[in-house]
Parts: structure tokens; C-alpha cells; sequence
């Protein structure tokens, strides 16, 4: 009899008073119930992408690869051979793959079909379990739910469920072909009960801690019985894993209390997002009641304009796209602003001069007014200052805040009502040993979705530092929805891989043979 996951959710539920009391290890744990996690578990459930055989990659050498392996899934060929030269927007090459299998030249504004199709094979199902915090869709649900996204809506959708159908069906139209967050938000849950994921997902659980430990030979045994059950014969050579993953944390009950957990796992996957803590100027006052750190406090913020309670202007603090997010709300609802950021208008690395304008008008906007009324409220855009180049030396309690040109070093201070810093986030990676810094490319400093990504294998996204547990989604620097799913066919992949053995790996042929 196999292990389900449902048994196990039952299992820990049953065993949850006793924390300590330990259950027969899953395979797979994944940690985060956001994008990533919802596109791994629909992998890890048995969905296996095949190329279609009738149809044209725009790529030559791809689609020569992919047609010596007709009939095979990609998720049994070998990544590494098939990604061998592709380019794209992600430093991941599988990343760039799997996207281009799915948006064929999606960069060039061109919209054309997806050459895979797909499959559900149960004999495939790896038995895992997803736990996230909040409700299934991760940040989607804590992102401004009115706010316009990014990415094309199709660029948001996970496999295999077209975001435009389901627009359709629900009969919303896409704005500018984008669409809202709150969609967004929406889509997923759908997904996941539309792909029959749901049982595989434990939401309102929140990790605290995940160690290695070494089974007891008890469950040494145990280890095996469930791994023969689930992938036959092969699996009992599995036994070569001499530690398991102990995975702690609590579920919050119906009435708010907390039931401890502590599950085993030979796999654990971290899918846990960039976004739980946003960073900090680290500046004096900074934890006064009238600073901020995420968006969702300026909607008080701009009623607290209209009514009159505090006309001074809301200080909104960042050069990237949240910081324009909360000019353009904020700006709407004729609010007086003051925009602060470290990099001047035109410096390249400043997110608008690298956005295509005619796709993202809103921030195109947004740039004009950063670059026309630049220490200047007078111009088309009332209410607006624009300070480029400036810093925030600190707040005080009775409103202030006072800023620092870096150019010029001159000083000054403003009223303000409220201030809101939105200059990025951080993960929340302290139920890991050392915070997660020993998985980092860089182990000095605390992992960062862009300076200082997890350390992973690129065709496994296994982390370098510690076997058996992976690591995908801007975690890994896959910061869009569109590129964090070719890691999570990278991870199970490799899953497959490792429970087979190494004889079942395919040897392609070279190409040019
Ligand atoms: C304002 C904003 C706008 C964005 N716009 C776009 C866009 O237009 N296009 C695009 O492609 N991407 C966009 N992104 C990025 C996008 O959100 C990510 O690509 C995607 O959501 C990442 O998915 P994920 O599953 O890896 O992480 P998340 O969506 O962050 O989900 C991870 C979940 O895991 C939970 N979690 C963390 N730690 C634990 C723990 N210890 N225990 C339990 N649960 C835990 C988190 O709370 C979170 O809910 C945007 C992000 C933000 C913040
Ligand atoms: C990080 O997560 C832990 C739970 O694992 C929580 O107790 C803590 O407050 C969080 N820290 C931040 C800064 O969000
Ligand atoms: C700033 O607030 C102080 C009171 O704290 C007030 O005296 C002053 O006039 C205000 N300045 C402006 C420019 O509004």
C-alpha cells in the first residue's frame, strides 16, 4: 500500500498534539504554496510534457533534438543537451528552455503556439506536500489587488491552462493585454482544483525549522517499504540516503490556535518567494508609526488625505516598480508626493530605462514625471516632486523626514503625513540553519533574489551545499512566473532521475554525428 499524501496530511494531523512523535517520511516536501510550488506539485502529480509531433520550433538545432526524442517526455531527455544554446531572459538555462517550449520567441512580441503537449501518467505521481502560510497563489494574494501586473497575462499563466481562457470563461477582459493582480491571485487557486493539485497542498502552515537528522533503523526500514511501493522494484536501491530532512513548523487552526507539526522528508524543496521581509533603509526612526514598508498601508494613507486628516505629502522612497506602483495610486487620488530614490533618472540599471515603453505605459509615465519634475513641483504633474539621487538620512517623531542629495551633500527636511519605504524585500529563510546563508553563492552575506541568489545546480536546481534539498523560483533568480517553471521540470527531473538510477538516463546523440 503506497503512501499517499492524503494519509499523510491525515497522519499529521492525527499526530499534530505530539510534536515530537515522528510519521513515515515523505518523499517530497516544498515549502511555499506560490507559483513555484503549485507548477512543482503539478509536475511531481504525473503531468509529463512531450513535444507535439506535428508542430515547428522556430529554433532549427532545438527542434532536431527534440524530434530525435519523439515520443520520450522532456522530463526524461536530457536538459542540459537540449538547452545547449539558447538564449533568454533568465540566467537559467533550463528556465530558458522550458519557456521557450512553451512561448516559442516570445521576446520578439511574437505569439505562437506551444510545441509540447500534455500528459497525465499516475504511475509518475511522486507522493509530496506543499505547505504555505497563506492562501494558495503565494504574494499574488498580498500584492495591491487592483494593481496591473508586469508581465503579459499570459506570461503569468502555469502550464497547460491558457490565463486567456479563463479570463474568457469568467468573462473579465485583459487591460493593455496585462492583467490584475487579484486575477492573478484567482487563476492559481483555479489551477490547482482544475489540475486536481489540491490534495497535495497544506495552506495556513507555516515552516519554522528543517534539519537534517539520521533515521532511527526503524525507520531506516520504513524509509524503504514506502519507497519499493511507490516506484517498484528500482526504489530499494534507494537505500543509499542516509539522512532524511525534519521538517517543524505549526498549522493555524479554524479558532486561531496553533498545532505544531514535524514531518520527515527525504526531498525538501524550497519555493519559498523573496518577498516576506522588505528591506529596511536601516535609518534612525525608521520604526516610527508613520513609516511604512509595504503597500498595503497606502490606501489609509490617501484617506487619510481625502478627509483632511494630514494634507502633508506622503513620502514614497524606491526607484523600481512597487515605489511607481504607489506614485501611480497615489498620484490618482491627487495626493501630494515625494519621491526619493538613490539612482539618477537615466542610469541604466534604473528598472524604466530597461522596459520596453510601449508595452508598460503606466511606468513609462511614471519615468516622465520622475525625469521632468526632478526637484521641481511645478509641471504637468501636480502635487509631484521627483527626487533623484537623494537619500533618507532619518525621521523624526514629530513627522519629519530629513533627505540628503548624494551629489551635493546638501540637506533638507519635509512635513510629511506618511512615509512609505519600498526599496525591496528579502526571504525569510530563518528556519534554516544560519538563515540559509551557507546555500548562498555568496555565504558571507543573507541570501537576495538579485545580488545573492541560492547556489543550485543548473540543470538539477539541487543545491550545491546540501543534497537532496532544491531550490527554485527568485530564490534562484527566476523572478518571473514565466521563467520559474522550467525549475521546477529541472527539480523533477532530477527527482526521477535519482529514484530510476542511472540507467535509465537517455544518452543523446550528438547532434552533428
Ligand atoms: C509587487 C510585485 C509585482 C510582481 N509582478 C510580476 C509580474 O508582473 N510578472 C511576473 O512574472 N512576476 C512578478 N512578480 C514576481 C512574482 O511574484 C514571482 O515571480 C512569483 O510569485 C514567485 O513565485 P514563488 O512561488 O516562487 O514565490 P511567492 O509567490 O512569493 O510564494 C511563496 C510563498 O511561500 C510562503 N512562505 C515563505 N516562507 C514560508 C514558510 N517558512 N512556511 C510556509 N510558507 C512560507 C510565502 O509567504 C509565499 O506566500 C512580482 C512580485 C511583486 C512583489
Ligand atoms: C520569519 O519567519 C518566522 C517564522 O518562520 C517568523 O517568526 C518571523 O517573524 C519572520 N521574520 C520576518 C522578518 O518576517
Ligand atoms: C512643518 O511643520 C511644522 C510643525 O511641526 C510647521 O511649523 C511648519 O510650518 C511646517 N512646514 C511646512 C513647509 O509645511
Amino acid at each position: 500500500m503506497a503512501v499517499t499524501t492524503s494519509e499523510f496530511v491525515r497522519e499529521m494531523a492525527e499526530t499534530g498534539p505530539a510534536p515530537m512523535k515522528r510519521v513515515t517520511p515523505l518523499p517530497v516536501i516544498v515549502i511555499g504554496n506560490g507559483p513555484s510550488g503549485i507548477c512543482l506539485s503539478y509536475f511531481l502529480s504525473g503531468y509529463r510534457p512531450y513535444f507535439k509531433e506535428s508542430s515547428i520550433h522556430p529554433n532549427p538545432i532545438l527542434q532536431r533534438k527534440l524530434e530525435e526524442n519523439l515520443g520520450i517526455s522532456i522530463i526524461e531527455q536530457d536538459l542540459e543537451f537540449l538547452s545547449e544554446g539558447l538564449e533568454g531572459r533568465s540566467h537559467n538555462p533550463v528556465a530558458v528552455l522550458f519557456d521557450s517550449l512553451l512561448r516559442p520567441n516570445a521576446d520578439f512580441g511574437v505569439s505562437m503556439d506551444s510545441v509540447i503537449s500534455w500528459r497525465r501518467e499516475h504511475d509518475h505521481y511522486i507522493p509530496h506536500l506543499v505547505l504555505g502560510k497563506g492562501p494558495l497563489g503565494g504574494v499574488w494574494h498580498s500584492i495591491e489587488g487592483s494593481m496591473v501586473t508586469l508581465s503579459l497575462g499570459d506570461w503569468m499563466q502555469l502550464p497547460d491552462l491558457p490565463f486567456r481562457d479563463w479570463m474568457r470563461a469568467k468573462r473579465r477582459c485583459l487591460r493593455n493585454d496585462r492583467a490584475m493582480t487579484a486575477d492573478i491571485a484567482h487563476y492559481y487557486q483555479h489551477y490547482t482544483k482544475a489540475k486536481g493539485l489540491q490534495e497535495n497542498f497544506a495552506c495556513g502552515t507555516v515552516v519554522t525549522s528543517v534539519r537534517r537528522v539520521s533515521p532511527s533503523p526503524d525507520e531506516e526500514k520504513q524509509t524503504c517499504v514506502s519507497m519499493d511501493n511507490m516506484a517498484g522494484a528500482q526504489a530499494s536501491r534507494q537505500s543509499h540516503r542516509t539522512s532524511l530532512f525534519e521538517v517543524k513548523g505549526y498549522s493555524e487552526r479554524k479558532d486561531g490556535s496553533e498545532m505544531p507539526f514535524c514531518i520527515n522528508a527525504e526531498n525538501v524543496v524550497l519555493a519559498t518567494g523573496t518577498y516576506d521581509s522588505p528591506a529596511w533603509l536601516e535609518v534612525e526612526g525608521e520604526d516610527l508609526p508613520f513609516v511604512h514598508h509595504t503597500t498595503s498601508e497606502l490606501e489609509e494613507a490617501l484617506k487619510a488625505q481625502e478627509t483632511g486628516v494630514n494634507f502633508d505629502p506622503i513620502l514614497i522612497v524606491g526607484g523600481g516598480l512597487t515605489a511607481a506602483d504607489a506614485v501611480i495610486s497615489a498620484h490618482h487620488s491627487n495626493a501630494p508626493v515625494i519621491h526619493v530614490f538613490r539612482r539618477g533618472v537615466n542610469d541604466p540599471d534604473l528598472i524604466f530605462n530597461q522596459l520596453p515603453k510601449v508595452m508598460c505605459p503606466e511606468y513609462h509615465k511614471v519615468h516622465q514625471m520622475m525625469a521632468q519634475q526632478s526637484c521641481t513641483a511645478t509641471g504637468p504633474y501636480e502635487g509631484y516632486l521627483s527626487l533623484p539621487k537623494h537619500t533618507v538620512l532619518c525621521f523624526t517623531p514629530d513627522r519629519k523626514c530629513i533627505l540628503q542629495d548624494m551629489t551635493s551633500g546638501e540637506r533638507r527636511t519635509f512635513n510629511i503625513s506618511v512615509a512609505l519605504v519600498l526599496i525591496g524585500s528579502n526571504p525569510n529563510l530563518t528556519f534554516l540553519p544560519d538563515q540559509g546563508r551557507s546555500l548562498a553563492v555568496n555565504t558571507e552575506l543573507p541570501v537576495n533574489c538579485k545580488r545573492n541568489p541560492v547556489d543550485v545546480d543548473c540543470y538539477t536546481y539541487e543545491c550545491g551545499q546540501e543534497r537532496g534539498l532544491y531550490a527554485l523560483g527568485p530564490l534562484v533568480g527566476d523572478n518571473f512566473v514565466r521563467f520559474l517553471q522550467g525549475g521546477a521540470l529541472a527539480v523533477t527531473s532530477a527527482l526521477l532521475k535519482d529514484r530510476h538510477g542511472a540507467q535509465h538516463k537517455i544518452h543523446s546523440r550528438p547532434l552533428f554525428s
